[in-house]
C-alpha cells in the first residue's frame, strides 16, 4: 500500500460524522453501583496486578509499594511491603537529568507467580531496573537486587510487558536508559535468549501484551508451547510521511536455545506479522493496539484474541475491538510469505515480499517432531541457511485478519484502554463471550455479540474522577466473578453484572444480560452464577423477547396540593438509554412537545395548571427490541382539581396555600409502580 492510499484514508476519517456503535442500555452513575475501593494515601499508579485464584490475593504493584489484597473484598489488606528507592540512587538519578519527584522512583512494573513460596518483583528503581524474590510468607524481599535490565523498563513512562512460562519471564521492554533499544527476551538461568537489536526486529515498539499458548496435547505433531506478544511498531513495509503505526503480533517458541554461530543467545523463532483491525468499505483503519486478551476456555476449540485498537490520527475518538482466532495466526507463521528487504536508489531500502526459496527446515518454525525425524533435535543444530534467513527475515508478508473480516465492535466518543473477555452459558444452553472494555474516562461497558450485530449491555463508571483505567483484570473462578480495574489513583472491585438493581421481569429480561435471570417466585432478578443450583421456572431470554414475563403492578398512592397556576412536576425516571418515554393523559398519548409542557430527564413539567389538567397521567416506557415493543408503566399520577375551603391540605403540601377561601387547589393522587421510580 503506498502513501496516497493512506492519505485517502486519512482524508475520509476526518469527515466520519456518522454515529459508530451501539448505545449502552444502561448507564450507572459511579454512586448508583456497589463497588469495593482500595487507595491508600501517598501512595499513587496502582499499575501491576496479579491474581492467585486458589489463595484469592490480589498482588497490586504501585509506586513504591506492593499490596496483599483479599480478592474477594480489597478493601482488606493483608500485607504492604514498601520497596523504596536509597537517597544515594535518587540524587544521581536526578543527576543525569530526571525528575527527583516523579521519574526517579521505583515503579512497580512486573509481578509474577514464581512458585507456592516467591513472586518475581521488578520496579524501575530511579532508572536502575532491579529484581528481586518477595517471599509470600513473611511478605519481604530476598534481598538479591538483581539486574533488571531487559525485563523492565529504566523509564516509568515506558512500555512493558511480563509473562512467566515455567518459571521463566519473558519480557517485552527496552534495554537501556535512553530506551532506544526495544528487546523482547527470556529470563532464565540455562539459556537467556534476546531479540536482535536491528530494525527489522523491532522497530520502536509500544509493548502491551504477552501471554503463553500451550500445544494442544492431543496433537501428534510435537509442536512446542509458544509465547506471543503484542506490540504498535513504526512500520518499514509502508512508505509515508512521519511514522506510520502497524499493530504486531510476534511469537517465539519455548523450547528455543537460540543458534549455535548464527543468532547466538538470540531468538531463532522471533516472527512477527501485521494484525489488521479495519472496515475496508468505510476506509477505517485501525493501526494503535492498545490492549489484547486470549480467550481460552475448554468449551472452545482454539483460544481466540481480543485486542482494542484505535486510529493512528484519532480526533474523532474512535475505538475498535477485533478477534482473531489462533489458526489464522499459525498459519501465517508456518505457512506465510515472508517479507524482504530490497535496496533501491543506492541507499533506500523497501520491503517486498520474498518469493525465493526457502531453506529447510522453515526458518523460524519451533522444533516439532518433523524436526526432529530429520534429526534437527535443538535450535542449536539448526543450519546456518536457516538461522539467516530468520535473521534477515522476521517479518511476515502475509497478515493476520480478524475473524469475520472486520471489527468485532466500533464505537465513536470513546477511547478504549484494556479488555477481558468471560465465556459464560445462558440458562438456554447458548454460549456468549461477554466483553469487558474500560475506558480513558474510568468507564467500563459490558457487551456481547448477537446474531449479526453487538449489544451493549452496560456502561459502569467504576472512577468517580473519570481517569483513565490502565490495568483490567477478570477473576472467574465459580461462584465467584469479579472485575479488577487499576488507575494512577486506586483499585476498584466490581462484580460482572448487577443483576439486582432489575426490579421487574420486563427489566430483567430486557437487559440481556446472559448473567441474570428472574425468579417469578420471589420476584427477583438473580446473578445465576452466584445461585447452587438452576431451576426450570427462571425466566432469560438474551434476544430480548419478554413476552413470558407477567409483572404485577404494585400500587402506591401520594397526594399533593398546588395551588392555581402553578406548575405541576411529575416524577417518572427512565433507566434504559434504548426505551423512550411516552406520557398519557386520559389514556391518550400527550403531546409533550406543546409549550404547556416540559419533558425533563426524570419528570414532567406542566404549567398553569387548570381545571381541563385534572385526570390520570400515566408515564410508560416502551422498548423496542428486533420489532417487539415491551411497554411497562413507570408511573401513574392522578390529578384532581377541588374547590378546597379554607386551609385543608393534603398530607404532603407542595405549595403553602394562602388564607384565601377561594383558591383553587390541585390535588395529586399519584400512584407509585414497583418500576424504577426517581427518588
Ligand atoms: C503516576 O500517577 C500520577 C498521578 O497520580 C501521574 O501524573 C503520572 O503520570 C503517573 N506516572 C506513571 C509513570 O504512570
Ligand atoms: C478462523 O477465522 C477464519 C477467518 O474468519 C475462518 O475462515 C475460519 O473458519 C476460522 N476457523 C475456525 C476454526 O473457527
Amino acid at each position: 500500500m503506498a502513501l496516497c492510499a493512506f492519505y485517502a484514508v486519512w482524508g475520509l476519517l476526518l469527515k466520519v460524522t456518522v454515529a459508530f456503535g451501539p448505545v449502552p442500555r444502561i448507564t450507572w452513575e459511579h454512586r448508583e453501583v456497589q463497588l469495593i475501593h482500595f487507595h491508600e494515601s501517598e501512595v499513587s499508579n496502582y499499575s501491576t496486578f496479579l491474581l492467585s485464584e486458589d489463595k484469592d490475593v490480589l498482588y497490586v504493584g504501585a509506586r513504591e509499594v506492593i499490596f496483599a489484597l483479599n480478592a474477594v473484598n480489597i478493601a482488606e489488606k493483608q500485607h504492604e511491603l514498601h520497596w523504596k528507592v536509597t537517597e544515594d540512587k535518587r540524587t544521581k538519578c536526578a543527576v543525569k537529568g530526571k525528575s527527583e519527584q516523579t521519574e526517579c522512583r521505583n515503579y512497580v512494573r512486573v509481578l509474577q507467580q514464581l512458585n507456592d513460596t516467591f513472586l518475581y518483583v521488578c520496579g524501575t528503581n530511579a532508572f536502575q531496573p532491579t529484581c528481586d524474590y518477595l517471599n509470600l510468607i513473611s511478605f519481604e524481599l530476598g534481598g538479591k537486587n538483581e539486574d533488571g535490565k531487559g525485563r523492565c523498563p529504566f523509564d516509568p513512562a515506558q512500555s512493558y510487558t511480563s509473562v512467566m512460562v515455567d518459571e521463566e519471564l519473558y519480557s517485552g521492554t527496552s534495554y537501556n536508559f535512553l530506551g532506544s533499544e526495544p528487546i523482547i527476551s527470556r529470563h532464565s538461568h540455562q539459556s537467556p535468549l534476546r531479540t536482535e537489536y536491528a530494525i527489522p526486529w523491532l522497530n520502536e515498539p509500544n509493548f502491551v501484551f504477552a501471554d503463553v499458548i500451550r500445544a494442544d496435547q492431543n496433537s501428534t505433531d510435537g509442536e512446542d508451547d509458544k509465547i506471543y506478544f503484542f506490540f504498535t511498531e513504526v512500520s518499514v513495509e509502508y512508505e509515508f510521511v512521519g511514522k506510520l503505526m502497524i499493530p504486531r503480533i510476534a511469537r517465539v517458541c519455548k523450547r528455543d536455545q537460540g543458534g549455535l554461530r548464527t543468532l547466538q543467545k538470540k531468538w531463532t523463532s522471533f516472527l512477527k506479522a501485521r494484525l489488521i483491525c479495519t472496515i475496508p468499505d468505510k476506509n477505517l483503519i485501525f493501526n494503535i493496539i492498545n490492549d489484547v486478551f486470549i480467550l481460552k476456555s475448554p468449551t472452545l476449540k482454539e483460544p481466540v484474541i481480543y485486542g482494542v485498537f484505535t486510529p493512528q490520527l484519532n480526533n474523532v475518538g474512535l475505538s475498535a475491538v477485533c478477534a482473531y482466532n489462533l489458526s489464522t495466526v499459525e498459519e501465517v507463521f508456518s505457512k506465510g510469505k515472508y517479507m524482504q528487504s530490497a535496496t533501491v536508489e543506492q541507499s533506500h531500502t523497501k520491503w517486498v515480499r520474498y518469493n525465493g526459496e526457502i531453506p529447510n527446515p522453515r526458518p523460524g518454525a519451533c522444533i516439532n517432531n518433523e524436526a526432529r525425524a530429520s534429526n534437527y533435535m535443538s535450535s542449536l543444530n539448526l543450519p546456518d541457511k536457516t538461522l539467516q534467513f530468520v535473521k534477515d527475515h522476521p517479518l511476515m508478508d502475509d497478515s493476520v485478519t480478524p475473524m469475520g473480516d472486520r471489527p468485532r465492535l466500533v464505537k465513536r466518543d470513546v477511547k478504549y484502554t484494556q479488555i477481558v473477555v468471560d465465556r459464560v452459558r445462558a440458562l438456554n444452553g447458548t454460549i456468549y463471550d461477554v466483553m469487558f472494555i474500560s475506558t480513558d474516562r474510568g468507564a467500563l461497558h459490558k457487551a456481547i455479540s448477537y446474531e449479526n450485530g453487538m449489544h451493549i449491555i452496560e456502561e459502569t463508571q467504576l472512577f468517580p474522577n473519570f481517569e483513565a483505567i490502565q490495568t483490567l483484570l477478570l477473576s472467574s473462578k465459580k461462584g465467584r466473578r469479579y472485575l479488577y480495574a487499576g488507575s494512577n489513583s486506586g483499585v476498584v472491585q466490581s462484580p460482572v453484572a448487577f443483576c439486582d438493581k432489575y426490579t421487574t421481569c420486563v427489566d430483567c429480561v430486557l437487559a440481556r444480560d446472559p448473567y441474570c435471570a428472574w425468579k417469578p417466585l420471589e420476584a427477583s432478578c438473580t446473578d445465576t452464577f452466584k445461585e447452587s443450583e438452576i431451576e426450570r421456572n427462571w425466566i432469560q431470554n438474551i434476544g430480548g423477547d419478554a413476552s413470558s414475563c407477567s409483572d404485577k403492578v404494585r400500587e402506591n398512592s401520594l397526594q399533593h396540593t398546588f395551588k392555581h397556576g402553578s406548575t405541576a412536576e411529575l416524577k417518572c425516571s427512565q433507566k434504559s438509554n434504548l426505551a423512550q418515554v411516552v406520557w398519557k393523559f386520559k389514556d391518550d398519548v400527550l403531546r409533550v412537545e406543546s409549550p404547556k409542557y416540559r419533558l425533563l430527564e426524570k419528570a414532567l413539567l406542566i404549567f398553569n395548571l387548570s381545571e381541563g389538567d385534572s385526570g390520570v397521567y400515566q408515564c410508560l416506557s416502551e422498548e423496542k427490541v428486533k420489532n417487539k415493543k415491551f411497554s411497562q408503566v413507570l408511573a401513574k399520577h392522578v390529578l384532581e382539581l377541588k374547590k378546597i375551603q379554607h386551609t385543608t391540605v393534603g398530607p404532603t403540601t407542595a405549595v403553602a396555600p394562602t388564607e384565601d377561601s377561594e383558591i383553587t387547589q390541585l390535588l395529586f393522587v399519584t400512584n407509585l409502580c414497583s418500576v424504577t421510580l426517581s427518588g
